[in-house]
């Protein structure tokens, strides 16, 4: 017999305007992790995730990459597909938000959500954020900036909608809430979630009619379906909701568990139980809310372009150090620091140095001393039964508390504590004394049974290394997709005493190269140097600069080259340009700065151009100028202008440069 609960459990659908970074790796592996570890309880488990392929967003990167979205979307799709493949990513279901039996089974939703009449139309006007596809009031914003992402653009959006009347559920969600209290978590994101619905909610635009890349809404062909309904619903459309029979909804979905990064939150644990609810359909049982990966001081984002690429670190690290990394370097709920550098160390400590050296031990001794046959269990327990039984119920704990990094370090606590055994009862001298035998082999036995229970604590976090590890102690079976009952006591649905005894009967135990190669982090920095170097020498370009010392007394008013370059000029096309609302002398430039990010800025430049005399120039821009807010525009950068008099009259020239120049040339 085996645990029945369903277990289902899902991780973001990720935009496709670009490539996987770690930030989704780190989610996904978690979610693997988790998928892994219920799997070899017994239970039924589905693993879901995908793209969002929908939306402004998306259409806007496959505009300015020249392709369509369906194209950027099935390019990028691939991209994650083959990520998750390299990292060992085994999920039941990867779902596209443009296949057809998604887009029936949203459309199912809407209709039911329009049959409670919680849907009305009326007309938006307010900042709009396309990289995170939300909508924010002025109030919310934060220095004219997203409140999400301070680097993701605002710009303001004045269309029909169709509105969802979320005012409605406000109480509704509460009481979930307080009902629930797992339904959120960690705690402390609960409380958050909480205090905001106890303030308000205001009704949802859930449409949008200025473009059509998105689900067609019901019965109104002007309108698609905000891109953040028709997301949600994946969790329910990737199990056949609407289109498919009715099984796998019926056993998954009230087991639901969705990961998300805090990032999204609200939509997962306010805006999708509300359409829920008004739909008629049951709630999922939890939002686990997780931190960010942090890199140089910011969240890891594409926008920031501080990402760290998953694919080449499995290419330098392997998949398992990558997963390794993304599990036991942060918990679940806290923020966590990535670097190269903390990668390195994270292997080398807990992997090259813990497991690896532990596992080395043993195979060394057993195969020099006991011609690599494992020892018998022997007629007493040692310490190190009880350490393990701890471990374990420390490691189920966490796994069942959605916790891998706390099982992981349960994990590496039973391996320390078997290094501390062995160096307590060094058996690399009992082997030289010719009557301390049996005590060699009572020693050997309990550390190699250690270590074989923690390489069944790690086979969700590493399976392609818990493998390896597995076939050195000559083990049969597997130790990440066998059953776990296998190993503990009892038969019902939950697991006894873990068993304790090295199986006979398996391979000779061998040693070799290491499992856990260390990495050599000096080398590792002077070749990534050497290939950055050859990376369009820019390393090489900053050295440079460097060197050149500025000459001791300048001159008043002259600046050094570094000081020049601090100034960062690019070129930019003006892809629309109209008249402030609020300033005569304004005029509102939305740019394509070739960074794939929106770039607005006000120029005090009315009173000279008609703003269709710049639509389509190319310009010169100050990229690097702190934003500020004009007149409730914010305004991201200068352009440069020549400003001369002409017999007493001010006339205003803005510098142009040839057409052929592509968006987001450097200056100088
Ligand atoms: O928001 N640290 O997609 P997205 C940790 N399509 N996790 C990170 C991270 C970081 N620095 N950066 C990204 C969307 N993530 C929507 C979701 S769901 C119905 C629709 C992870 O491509 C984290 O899980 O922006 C975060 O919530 C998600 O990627 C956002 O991915
Ligand atoms: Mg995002």
């Amino acid at each position: 017999m085996s645990d029945s609960r369903p277990f289902y459990v899902t991780t973001p659908i990720y935009y496709i305007n670009d490539a996987p970074h770690l930030g989704h790796a780190y989610t996904t592996v978690a979610c693997d992790a988790m998928a892994r570890h219920h799997r070899r309880l017994g239970r039924p488990v589905r693993f879901q995730t995908g793209t969002d392929e929908h939306g402004l967003k998306a259409a806007r990167s496959a505009e300015k990459q020249g392709i369509t979205p369906q194209e950027l979307a099935d390019r990028n799709a691939e991209a994650y597909q083959a990520c998750w493949k390299i990292l060992d990513i085994d999920a039941d279901r990867f779902i596209r938000t443009t296949e057809a039996d998604h887009h029936a089974g949203a459309q199912e939703l809407w209709r039911r959500i329009a049959k409670n009449d919680d849907f009305y139309k009326a007309s938006y006007s307010g900042p709009y954020c396309v990289g995170c596809e939300t909508r924010f009031t002025e109030a919310q914003l934060v220095d004219g900036k997203c409140p999400e992402s301070p680097d993701h653009s605002i710009e303001i959006l004045e269309e029909e909608n169709w509105y969802f009347k979320l005012g409605r559920y406000a109480d509704a969600l509460l009481k979930h809430y307080e009902e629930n209290p797992d339904f959120i978590a960690p705690e402390s994101k609960r409380n958050e979630i909480r205090s905001f619905v106890e303030g308000g909610l205001e009704d949802l635009p859930v449409s949008r009619s200025s473009f059509a890349w998105g689900v067609p809404v019901p019965d109104d062909d002007q309108h698609v379906m905000w891109v953040w309904i028709d997301a949600l619903s994946n969790y329910l459309t990737g199990l056949g909701y609407h289109h498919d029979d009715q099984a796998l909804v019926e056993q998954f979905w009230p087991e639901s568990l969705h990961v998300v990064g805090k990032d999204i939150s609200r939509f997962h644990a306010v805006f999708w139980p509300a359409f829920l609810m008004s739909a008629g359909l049951p709630l999922p049982k939890q939002v686990l809310a997780h931190g960010f990966l942090v890199k140089d001081g910011a969240k890891m984002s594409k926008t920031s372009g501080n990402i760290a690429n998953p694919v080449q670190l499995a290419d330098w690290f392997g998949a398992d150090a990558v997963r390794y990394f993304c599990l036991r370097e942060v918990r679940l709920g806290a923020d966590g620091n990535y670097s190269d550098e903390s990668v390195i160390d994270r292997i080398n400590t807990d992997l090259v140095n813990d497991l690896g050296n532990t596992l080395s031990r043993v195979t060394r001794l057993v195969t020099s001393e006991l011609d690599g046959v494992a020892p018998k269990p022997p007629a007493e327990e040692g310490p190190l039964a009880e350490v393990t039984r701890q471990a374990w119920a420390k490691h189920l704990a966490a796994m069942e508390a959605n916790q891998p990094h706390d099982a992981l370090a349960a994990a590496n606590e039973l391996i320390s504590e078997t290094n501390k055994f062995f160096v307590q009862h060094e058996p690399w001298k009992l082997a030289r004394d010719e009557s301390k035998k049996d005590e060699l082999a009572r020693v050997l036995h309990d550390g190699a049974e250690a270590v074989r229970h923690a390489t069944l604590m790690f086979g969700p976090a590493i399976p392609g290394k818990a493998r390896e590890v597995w076939s050195r102690l000559g083990l049969p079976d597997d130790p990440v997709d066998g059953s776990l009952s296998e190993h503990f006591e009892g038969s019902g649905e939950e697991l006894g005493a873990p068993l304790w005894g090295f199986p006979e009967g398996g391979g000779p135990i061998e040693h070799g190269d290491p499992v856990f190669p260390r990495i050599d982090k000096k080398a590792f920095f002077k070749d990534l140097a050497k290939a950055e170097g050859k990376d369009g020498g820019k390393q090489q370009q900053k050295k440079k600069s460097k060197k050149e010392k500025p000459p001791e007394e300048l001159p008043e008013g002259v600046i050094t080259i570094d000081d020049f370059f601090k100034v960062q000029l690019r070129s930019a096309k003006v892809k629309t340009c109209r008249k402030h609302e609020k300033a005569d002398k304004l005029l509102v430039l939305e740019l394509d700065d070739g960074s794939g990010q929106e770039r607005t800025i006000c120029a005090g430049v009315a009173a000279f151009y008609a703003p269709d005399e710049l639509t389509g120039k190319t310009i010169c821009v100050v990229a690097n100028l702190a934003p500020r807010k004009l007149r409730g525009i914010p305004s991201q950068g200068m352009l440069l202008a020549a400003n001369y008099e002409v017999d007493g009259e001010e006339r205003v020239r803005v510098i142009t440069l040839p057409d052929e120049v592509p968006a987001g040339a450097e200056l100088r």
